[in-house]
């Protein structure tokens, strides 16, 4: 799987998106260490609260089917009815990736004919952790 390949998963995954209050439509595709890939896009709800982001919704699906080692994640976001925009992963979103995985995890930004790779650590620095507590 190359990384272009991930980000054409995950604008194929934006194609799915829920989203009729912003009209912002987000896919994520997500990479295992075992080779397999999870999709996500955005859910909405007329409530506002209980809407999940794309990358949540790839991350869940992998967690839940018993999966917590991964290798990328690429997302892939624009407004409705556009091209897919640079689209970066929201701080909620950063925190839950971070639970999961490593500072030099990869996070492909963009769309899959101009995108660049980060790493979680320069996404997210001084992250909370938990260890604070121990
Ligand atoms: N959204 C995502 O799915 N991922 C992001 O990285 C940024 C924001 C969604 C949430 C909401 O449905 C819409 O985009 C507008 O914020």
């Amino acid at each position: 799987m190359t990384d272009k390949e991930l980000m054409e998963l995950a604008q194929k995954a934006r194609g799915k998106s829920y989203s009729p209050y912003s009209h912002f439509r987000v896919g994520a595709a997500l990479l295992t260490k075992s080779g397999k890939v999870y999709t996500g896009c955005n859910i909405e709800n007329a409530a506002f609260t209980p809407t999940i982001c794309a990358e949540r919704t790839a991350i869940f699906k992998a967690v839940s089917e018993g999966e917590k080692e991964f290798e990328a994640l690429a997302i892939v976001g624009g407004r409705e009815g556009e091209t897919a925009a640079f689209t970066a992963p929201c701080g909620v979103c950063r925190q839950v990736i971070a639970e999961f995985c490593p500072k030099d995890f990869k996070i492909l930004l963009g769309d899959p004919d101009q995108f660049r790779s980060y790493t979680l650590a320069a996404l997210f620095p001084y992250s909370f952790s938990g260890n604070e507590f121990n």
